[in-house]
């Protein structure tokens, strides 16, 4: 990385080793959802504050996390919420009137979404990266979903905490390289959410740099 400060974390190694253990074997309402306990504060409390009507999530694994973000709107009163998981291999056995899955390879994700399908989704939208985590795929993710969003939209790059874990090698840089070529070549479009991102101490989550305001249209 150039910046060697960009996506340091408050977080001492082996604490975020224990953690990643536990992550990997949370469940919620019986289904493996891979959040950091940190996230999940985080998550409630951004989607209290935006009430997305749209969350568009990049990564669904069993649909854990779709399943939790659907049933966050409900309660907090976003009625009309909708959530769109897509998947490689898309959830197959999970109904939920408030959720869609569907297929998407995150190396192409204009093949499962037009740009016009993307503007169209009802304000405020939440979209969050939690795929391949390779480099070169999350950055097709987010110059993808850059085309459609606007001021108020909210933007998530999941997992940049693997560079910690010692594995952005695997992943060709990762989430967190993805990160910095994004915000460098999108001006001034992304803040970064410091509040977030240090809530709880530097960089003090799994994605680390990844919880993004759109301030410009
Ligand atoms: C980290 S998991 C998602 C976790 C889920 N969001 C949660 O919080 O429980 C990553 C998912 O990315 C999917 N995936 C891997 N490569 C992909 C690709 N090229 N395109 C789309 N999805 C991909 C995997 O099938 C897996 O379900």
């Amino acid at each position: 990385m150039a910046d060697s400060h960009f996506g340091a974390t408050a977080l001492p190694p082996d604490v975020i080793r224990t953690l990643q253990q536990g992550i990997m074997n949370w469940s919620y309402r019986g289904r493996p959802t891979w959040k950091s306990p940190i996230d999940l504060a985080l998550y409630t409390d951004l989607l209290w504050e935006l009430r997305p009507r749209t969350i568009l999530e990049f990564g669904s694994n069993r649909g854990g996390s779709a399943l939790w973000f659907a049933d966050m709107m409900t309660t907090y009163g976003v009625t009309d919420g909708r959530v769109f998981s897509l998947d490689i291999h898309p959830v197959d056995d999970l109904e939920d009137p408030r959720i869609v899955f569907g297929h998407c390879d995150v190396a192409r994700p204009q093949d499962a979404l037009s740009i016009a399908d993307l503007r169209n989704l009802p304000k405020p939208l939440l979209v969050i990266d939690d795929a391949s985590h390779v480099m070169e795929h999350v950055l097709s993710v987010l110059r993808f979903v850059d085309k459609a969003l606007v001021a108020g939209d909210y933007l998530i790059v999941e997992d940049g905490i693997l560079t910690h874990l010692g594995s952005d090698e695997h992943y060709r840089g990762g989430p967190l390289a993805a990160l910095q070529i994004f915000l460098a070549e999108s001006g001034m479009r992304y803040a970064v959410d410091r509040a977030r991102c240090d809530a709880f101490g530097r960089n003090v989550t799994w994605n680390p740099e990844g919880y993004l305001r759109c301030i410009r249209d």
